[in-house]
């Protein structure tokens, strides 16, 4: 993967930014600033980064946070090569913490932990705070870190502290090498953005080279060279990452490519219909529905792991994907759209692999072993970079503003055991609460809406009788990409009313709950 970014960078004349990935939960946080920016970045899990100087020349280097404590001794330490570079490098916490510690300086436990919002003051200015902070001034900054700096290493002069973080802001000016102890990625950091921008723009002079007009160009010419004369089946699912995938595709090779709608029986309500009818007249024969719903429901029987179930639709889509390429003939590649969100290996505590939180991947988690070369053209974007081009590609509105729809779809949806019943019940209810929202005119404002079928039970009264009927959950979230997620502020008529109606409408459904909670704590998806 490293060499294939590479790649990417030597031809696509982007500038770069190295993030090196200590674990914090806030790394995918650093690389989409930096995007904000214009810049292309990078995240590289610390133990692989000499693997990757071997072929990169990042302009600069961002160290992440992490849950360490440099205080110990086996934990993740910069790589000396980086030090050697002498390009600027920023170190955020933890990694704030381990440039001290390896330049000279003393890290210890203050027993002065700080969580949350803090005051920071500034004292004497930098490259790093210029035109954005004053000194003597007071700002507000967010902080996560029990140890703290004690010493500087040689060369570093204070900036800034907090009451709990002496060296909240240290800055070596000659060496352009800058640490700070709060989190400059996070929005409750007032000036965070501006503080990155200063690093990226003026310290590391990297130019707004990343935009989706070059990197469409580029991406077509590259797809030419890999794909060649080989014919390419690329997974469709009428989503804006399968989509934009199957534009680029076919920009890029036209008729060798082949597009197949994988009906799982796992849709929502009409989606099928709706899928086929626009590819239908976009790719004319190019594009093949298939009907799988009885294969795929009769590998979920009895099954209710989440993880299982997500593992046996990956597998049984490839097992249609390699059916279909055989019928198809001469077929060498199987495109996806998969995004970097899923790609990122981030490292754990333990400096491992992080732990798997659900099998993330556009299929829902590939088989170790397939016949067909994967093409993902997006591995190197976030969501909203896709929709972005979309735009670009030309792709209908409509189809770019759709809310993301997993490829495991209902089945992650309806947790515990599924059946054909729950699905229609499911089916029905997302149909009316999507309706609602469209209603209200609500639709474009909402990042994904959707319902999830309890496999809870619990007595209502209707009409004069008792009713023992299953629960549904409302799920509606803003999002910029999907990594986090805030709950989408309904009004309560509006709850009211779409209750009212799942309530009277749909038969098995006599509770409706709307979930409140954001991501993180919860993932968006209920499985
Ligand atoms: P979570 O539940 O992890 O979801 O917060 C984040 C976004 O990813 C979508 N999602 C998936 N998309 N294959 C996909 O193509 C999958 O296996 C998958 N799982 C979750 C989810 O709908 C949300 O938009």
């Amino acid at each position: 993967m490293i060499k294939k970014n590479n790649e990417i960078l030597n031809k696509f004349k982007s500038d770069n930014i190295l993030i090196v990935d200590f674990g914090s939960q806030f790394t995918q946080l650093i690389a989409r600033r930096v995007r904000e920016e214009g810049v292309f970045c990078q995240i590289i899990p610390y133990n692989k980064v000499d693997e990757y100087l071997l072929d990169n020349q990042p302009k600069a280097i961002i160290l992440s946070g992490g849950p360490s404590s440099v205080i110990e001794i086996k934990t993740p330490r910069i790589s000396e090569k980086v030090i050697k570079l002498e390009i600027p490098i920023l170190g955020i916490c933890y990694g704030q913490q381990a440039m001290v510690k390896q330049l000279g300086g003393e890290v210890v436990s203050t027993g002065k932990s700080e969580f949350g919002r803090a005051k920071i003051k500034m004292i004497k200015s930098c490259s790093l705070t210029k035109n954005v902070w004053k000194e003597g001034n007071e700002y507000q900054v967010w902080m996560s870190h029990g140890d703290s700096v004690e010493k500087i290493p040689e060369g570093f002069y204070v900036v800034a502290h907090t009451a709990g973080a002496a060296f909240a802001v240290i800055a070596n000016e000659n060496k352009k090498q800058y640490g700070v102890q709060f989190h400059p990625e996070v929005i409750h950091t007032t000036e965070g953005k501006r503080l990155i921008n200063n690093f990226v723009k003026n310290i590391s002079d990297c130019k707004s080279s990343w935009n989706m007009e070059s990197f469409s160009d580029y991406k077509v010419n590259l797809l030419k060279k890999q794909i060649g004369n080989g014919k390419v089946l690329c997974g469709l699912s009428g989503g804006i990452d399968s989509s934009v995938t199957a534009a680029l595709i076919d920009k890029a090779v036209g008729d060798q490519l082949v597009c197949v709608f994988v009906d799982h029986g796992l849709l929502r309500g009409g989606e099928a219909e709706e899928i086929n009818t626009i590819f239908k007249e976009r790719l004319g024969s190019r594009f093949i529905h298939v009907n799988v719903a009885e294969i795929f429901l009769k590998a979920l029987h009895n099954v209710s792991d989440p993880e299982k179930k997500r593992k046996i639709i990956g597998k049984k889509f490839i097992e249609v994907f390699e059916l279909e390429a055989k019928k198809i003939g001469n077929v060498k590649f199987l495109a996806q759209g998969t995004l970097y969100p899923d790609v990122i290996e981030s490292v754990s505590f333990s400096g491992g692999p992080s732990v798997t939180i659900k099998s993330h991947h556009n299929v829902g988690g590939l088989p170790k072993k397939m016949n067909l070369e994967l093409v993902e053209p997006l591995r190197e974007l976030f969501k909203d970079e896709v929709r972005i081009l979309g735009k670009e590609l030309g792709l209908p509105d409509n189809l770019i503003g759709r809310h993301p729809f997993p490829g495991p779809g209902l089945a992650i949806r309806i947790p515990g055991e599924i059946s054909e019943e729950s699905i229609s019940t499911l089916q029905k209810a997302d149909s009316i609460f999507i309706e609602e929202i469209r209603n209200a005119n609500l639709y474009d404002k909402i990042w994904q809406a959707f319902c999830v079928l309890l496999p809870v039970k619990s007595v209502g009264v209707m009409g004069d009788a008792r009713s023992y009927d299953k629960a549904l959950v409302l799920r509606a979230i803003t999002s910029v990409d999907g990594m986090t997620a805030d709950v989408f502020p309904f009004e309560h008529s509006f709850l009211n009313r779409v209750s009212t109606r799942i309530v009277n409408e749909v038969k098995g459904i006599n509770r409706v709950t709307y979930d409140i909670t954001s991501k993180p704590p919860g993932t968006i998806e209920w499985e």
